[in-house]
């Protein structure tokens, strides 16, 4: 997989390309990451300047259509996937990060400024995705995560698949607490039955540990899972705990 970065800032990506799991996915071939400095593509010949005032009136400034199609035009080949790192755009959610998965070829835009000239939007870019409902200074971070969130996918850039599948939000809720040694820290320890060897308790701590912290940080997500009787009993006895002062015996 490939991903083209266009943006005005390509030394923020410097220690992200040689760094932990995309670092080594970079080095050995699974993705290759270009990056393509905007500026190269200005039209001035002093400044390099590639931004300019918003039609209308408004603050700040936009990234000028004419450089960014030029640079798209550079960099562009059948079946690349364009998409340009808005606060304007798709909320960024597991679903849309699976289906980048299936793309050989991705060129993101970075925005800088008020963003981009619609034109371009409109005429160039396949999809505009946002990373929350907030607003950053740049797409540079945006395009980052995305990088992450989609690489770490592909068959190959974890140590398994299976560390990709069985992770939060593959079925829907977040994943169980997890503990490591010390057995004993700050006064707390590890929850006994990790340390039984039942594995079938375990299993059952685990889901209910989920299920709990779902519960408390994501309970929109819960909306849609099909709870069996014994998962249905855990929720309530997490709602008593939480809201009616009851605790858990066993
Ligand atoms: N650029 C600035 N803010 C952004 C956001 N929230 N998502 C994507 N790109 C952005």
């Amino acid at each position: 997989m490939r991903f083209t970065v266009v943006t005005l800032f390509p030394e923020l990506f410097e220690k992200f390309l040689y760094t932990g799991v995309i670092g080594k996915a970079v080095k050995n071939g699974g993705i290759e990451i270009k990056l393509v400095n905007l500026r190269d593509f200005s039209e001035d010949r002093g400044y390099k300047r590639v931004d300019d005032y918003v039609y209308g009136g408004g603050p700040g400034m936009l990234i000028n259509p004419v450089v960014l199609a030029k640079s798209l035009k550079s960099v562009k080949k059948r079946g690349s996937r364009v998409v340009a790192l808005t606060p304007k755009g798709r909320l960024l959610n597991r679903a849309i990060v699976d289906q980048y998965t299936e793309c050989r070829d991705i060129i993101l835009y970075c925005g800088r400024y008020e963003g981009y000239d619609e034109r371009f939007l409109i005429n160039h870019v396949d999809d505009r995705i946002s990373i929350g409902d907030y607003v950053l200074t740049g797409g540079e971070i945006p395009a980052m995560l995305f990088i992450e969130a989609v690489g770490r996918k592909i068959k190959g850039v974890l140590g398994s698949t299976e560390s990709a599948s069985s992770e939060s939000f593959e079925d829907y809720i977040l994943e169980e607490s997890h503990y490591t040694r010390p057995e004993k820290y700050s006064g707390d320890s590890v929850p006994p039955v990790l340390i039984s060897g039942h594995h079938k308790k375990i299993k059952n701590w685990k889901r209910a540990s989920s299920l709990r912290n779902t519960y408390i940080f994501r309970p929109e997500l819960l909306k849609n899972l099909k709870l069996n009787k014994e998962e249905l009993k855990e929720l309530k006895q997490i709602y008593k705990e939480r809201y009616c002062g009851h605790h858990k015996t066993d």
